[in-house]
Parts: structure tokens; C-alpha cells; sequence
């Protein structure tokens, strides 16, 4: 590995300065440097990433074992080490198996919960089962971290297929947030998912006490309105939530990729179980191309390989993604998530320190409104931030065409020119043309100057449809996880969570009065002070 790792970056060292541009005059780079996975087209020419250093990243992969560690993650091996667990968001897509944990197939478990959940979103939708005032209007979904931000986002992201009640989703323990979510609803007509894998998350359980209090106010038995979403099973009972109306599943699924299952049910109700069926089926092609592609044709495989190229090999600390898609605006921060949280390490699997950087910064807005925002940097910043774009051919609105011909233009125009650029002599000529001359000319001409061959990769699809919703987050999800194997690191994880969590509870009481804070450094005593009106 360390070999390859040398060898690649003396490879970057090579090709620092070289023009993006004059890397086309190979008329087949495009095609050379994209791939499809059937109607995806996954464009990574815009980079500095030429034959040799391909054939490098692909050695990369081997030789960390990706090949080996996706089978093993597949086949339900507990690869999660800190936590001796299984990583099976895969068997929640799955449509059979077996799939063993510990001997035992996982499936039927999952197969069932499937029906029952489908069995219960149907019902509802129908209007079958009623909340005290009648059919549901409105679902809230509590919830915070894993358990909110994939509903949220893939729910959003499918609005032109929504055809049952409003569902809103509620993660914040700012009571604002709850306030104003709850305000226009009617108490009688809303159903509450309690949505939390561990069901102890201290936002989710006040937020649901809070929902429990409101509801009460108005209907004589409360607890009929909520249903439960979580691995532990035994606290949902002692919430008082009937166990019809609970939905589990296993230590194997990892907040942030639990989806798939029992945490979709915002995003079921919302769409149905036909819709949510082609969600998971997308997720189940590109699990299959995943596991079957070759790695230098496989679409998750070579966008690690993209991002292992720009973050640990050239040392870009950021990438953002650029969906040109209003309705996935909630992509970027279901990713800060899902990336962050999952590589976001400095100790490898061992134990041992990482010699590398650890996974990237990442962050980012939808098109084409970010380009009125933080553009500007990436245009002409002194850092360099690879960019990753989303985009549709087709968009859901027919009259609205042209709209969508115009997203279209902007978010090809934008990594266009984050390569081309414009030079000083381009800036000059511009200049000229509007009457400048002389020493104001050039100085107006250097601000105009865009260095260009920055670059971006795109992956662009004919429309987002629930199933190419499925196979876009599966993708990113399979992205991570070879990232984190070619990084040695386990992205099944989050221990770097608990240390905040814990002084949020040591501090709660020193707020309230209760303890004097005692142990407590100066500025956080200054702070809590002025939080009492006392400073
Ligand atoms: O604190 C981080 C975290 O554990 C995430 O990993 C998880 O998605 C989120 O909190 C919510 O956890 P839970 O679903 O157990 O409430």
C-alpha cells in the first residue's frame, strides 16, 4: 500500500498545473473517463485523473482488500469491530436471502416488518385507521441525525409522487422547532413516528414528550396517535406505545443508513408502498453492480477512487456537492452525515494513528442558487475545492421546460468553466473592449481572471424517479464505505458523538440552578452565566 500511496502522490506531483483542457484534445477522454451504470452516466473527465493514475487507484482498491471486505460486509460479517456488529442496510433492500448474522437468516425478519409496514402505510392512507378526529391529514416525524435527515431528504426529493397525508419531519431540541412544525396542525388528525434506533437520544425523546403533551391536550388517548421506530424495542413499550404499532429493527443497520427500513415510513406513507418499493429497488441495482461491477466499472468504486484522489493524494480538505435539483436540496446535509460521521476519523481500525487525512469536509447547496453564494471561492479562491455535481435531463414539469433546459445549462456551464477558466489575456481583451486602457485596465483585468482547471465530476440521469432516488443514495453509501476501506478505518461508527453528549447532560442541571458547575472551566462558567441572565 505504501508503494501506491508514494507512487500516487509523486503521480499528482506530475500533473500539478497541467491543463484540464489540453487533456481534451484525446477526442475519447469523456468517453474514456465516465461510466455508466445502464441509463447513469458518472463523468469524472474534469480531473486531473488520466490513464496511469487510474490503473494506480485501482491497484489502491485491491491491494486495501475492497474486493474481500465488500463480500464480507455482504455476507453479514461483523466488520463494524468497535461495535461488533454486522452491516446489513444492504438486507433492508434485499428482496430475499439468506443473509446470515450469527447463523441465523436476517430476512424473514426484514420481509415481515416490509408487509407490516406496507400493511400500515395502506391503511392509513385509505383512511382504515383514523386518529380521533378522522382521517390523517398530517404525519410528524421525530427524530434526529440518521433517523430524520434520509426521510427528510428522500421525501422531499419525491414530492411529485406524494399522495397521502402531509408528512413533517422534527429533529431540532430547539423548541422552536417543534412550536412551529406542530402550530398549524390539528392534534386530532396527526399521527406521530417516534423515530429513533437507540430510543434514549435526548432530542428525540423530549420532542416526543413535547408532541405526547400537545396531543394529550386534545385527544383522550394519545398514545393511539404514535407509532415507534427503533431497535430497542423494550423502551417503546415503557413510551406507552402499543407494539402493533412499533416497527424494529437490529444493532446491524447504522443510524445513518437505516432508510431502507423501518426509519423509510415517513417517506412510505408520504409515496406508498408501491413507490417505496421502487426506491429500494433502485438501492437493490446498484447494491447489485456494486458487488458484481468490475473496479474499474464500478460506479461506487470510482467515485471513491475520485474522492481519494482529491482529498488524501492532491489534499483538498473540502468537496461539496451541487445537486441541480431543487428537490434534493437536503441532499448536501443527508451526506455531511452519511460521509462525516462515517470518515470522519483519525484512529484506523487497528487502533493505531491514521497516517492519511481522514475523510473530507463536505458541504454544499443546490444549483443554481448556490452560484449567487459561495461560487465565488470555488471560482476564485485560493483553495481548491473539488466539486461534484447532480443533475437530470428531464425535469417533472413538462410546462416548465424550459426552466429545466436553463438548470441544465447552469450546471454544465459551471464545470466548464470551473476548468476552462479565463486567462489574464482573455481578462485584458474584455477589459479593453469596454474603454479601459493603461494601468486601470490591468488591474480591473486581474480580478477577472479565473484560474480555471478546477475540478468536478457529474453524474447526470434521465429523471429522478424513486428508484433512481434508491440507486443515487446507494451509491454514495457503497462511495463511503470503500473510501473508509482504502482509509483503513471502520464507517460503521461515531464515537467522536458521545463526548458532546455526555457534557450537554452535566451542564443541563448547572443551567437550571441544580449544580454549581463545579469542575467547570472559566469561559463555559462565563457563558452559563450570561444563558441565566446573571453575567
Ligand atoms: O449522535 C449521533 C447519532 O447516534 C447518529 O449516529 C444517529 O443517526 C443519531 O444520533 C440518532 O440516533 P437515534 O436514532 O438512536 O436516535
Amino acid at each position: 500500500m505504501d508503494a501506491i500511496w508514494n507512487d500516487l502522490k509523486a503521480l499528482a506531483a506530475g500533473v500539478e498545473g497541467r491543463s484540464l483542457v489540453s487533456l481534451f484534445e484525446d477526442d475519447s477522454r469523456a468517453a474514456r473517463f465516465s461510466r455508466r451504470m445502464d441509463d447513469m452516466l458518472f463523468d469524472f473527465s474534469k480531473t486531473q485523473i488520466d490513464d496511469t493514475v487510474l490503473a494506480r487507484l485501482i491497484d489502491l482498491a485491491r491491494a486495501a482488500g475492497v474486493e474481500a471486505r465488500r463480500e464480507a460486509m455482504f455476507s453479514g460479517d461483523k466488520i463494524n469491530e468497535t461495535e461488533g456488529r454486522a452491516v446489513l442496510h444492504t438486507a433492508l433492500r434485499a428482496e430475499s436471502g439468506p443473509i446470515r448474522v450469527d447463523g441465523q437468516d436476517v430476512m424473514p425478519g426484514v420481509l415481515e416488518t416490509r408487509a407490516r409496514m406496507a400493511a400500515f402505510a395502506d391503511k392509513i392512507r385509505a383512511g382504515e385507521i383514523k386518529g380521533a378526529g378522522g382521517r390523517y391529514s398530517d404525519v410528524v416525524n421525530i427524530g434526529i441525525g440518521g433517523s430524520d435527515l434520509g426521510p427528510a431528504m428522500a421525501t422531499l426529493a419525491l414530492a411529485p409522487w406524494h399522495d397521502g397525508p402531509r408528512v413533517h419531519y422534527v429533529s431540532n431540541v430547539d423548541g422552536a422547532h417543534i412550536h412551529d412544525v406542530l402550530k398549524g396542525l390539528d392534534p386530532a388528525r396527526t399521527l406521530v413516528i417516534v423515530a429513533s434506533k437507540t430510543f434514549t437520544t435526548i432530542e428525540t425523546m423530549t420532542n416526543a414528550q413535547t408532541a405526547r403533551d400537545w396531543m394529550g391536550r386534545a385527544v383522550a388517548d394519545p398514545a393511539k396517535q404514535f407509532v415507534a421506530l427503533s431497535s430497542a424495542v423494550d423502551l417503546t413499550s415503557a413510551f406507552g406505545i402499543d407494539p402493533e404499532r412499533v416497527f424494529g429493527f437490529e444493532d446491524w443497520v447504522g443510524g445513518r443508513y437505516s432508510l431502507w427500513g423501518p426509519i423509510g415510513l415517513g417517506l412510505m406513507l408520504a409515496v406508498g408502498p408501491e413507490r417505496f418499493g421502487e426506491f429500494l429497488q433502485g438501492a437493490r441495482e446498484m447494491d447489485d453492480h456494486f458487488r458484481a461491477a468490475e473496479l474499474d466499472e464500478n460506479l461506487p468504486v470510482l467515485l471513491a477512487l475520485v474522492g481519494i484522489w482529491h482529498a488524501q493524494v492532491q489534499g483538498h480538505a473540502t468537496r461539496t456537492v451541487l445537486p441541480y435539483d431543487q428537490r434534493l436540496s437536503r441532499l448536501p446535509a443527508y451526506l455531511q452525515q452519511l460521509e462525516m460521521e462515517s470518515n470522519g476519523k483519525r484512529v484506523a481500525m487497528d487502533g493505531s494513528d491514521l497516517a492519511l487525512p481522514s475523510g473530507p469536509v463536505v458541504w454544499g447547496e443546490p444549483g443554481t442558487n448556490g452560484q449567487h453564494a459561495f461560487y465565488q471561492l470555488i471560482h476564485q479562491g485560493t483553495r481548491v475545492v473539488p466539486c461534484e455535481f447532480l443533475v437530470a435531463a428531464e425535469g417533472h414539469e413538462p410546462e416548465l421546460a424550459h426552466h429545466h433546459r436553463l438548470l441544465v445549462a447552469n450546471c454544465l456551464a459551471q464545470s466548464e468553466a470551473l476548468m476552462r477558466g479565463r486567462s489574464l489575456a482573455e481578462a485584458r481583451a474584455i477589459m479593453a473592449a469596454k474603454g479601459l486602457e493603461g494601468a486601470e485596465l490591468e488591474r480591473q483585468a486581474r480580478h477577472r481572471v479565473f484560474p480555471g482547471n478546477r475540478p468536478s465530476t457529474t453524474l447526470i440521469y434521465p429523471k429522478l424517479t424513486p428508484a433512481m432516488l434508491g440507486r443515487i443514495i446507494a451509491l454514495y453509501e457503497h462511495r463511503v464505505f470503500v473510501e473508509g476501506v482504502i482509509l483503513g478505518i471502520n464507517s460503521f461508527d461515531q464515537w467522536g458523538v458521545e463526548l458532546g453528549k455526555e457534557l450537554a447532560k452535566s451542564l443541563e442541571p448547572v443551567l437550571s440552578g441544580a449544580s454549581d458547575g463545579r469542575g467547570k472551566d472559566g469561559s463555559t462558567l462565563a457563558l452559563v452565566a450570561f444563558a441565566r441572565g446573571e453575567g
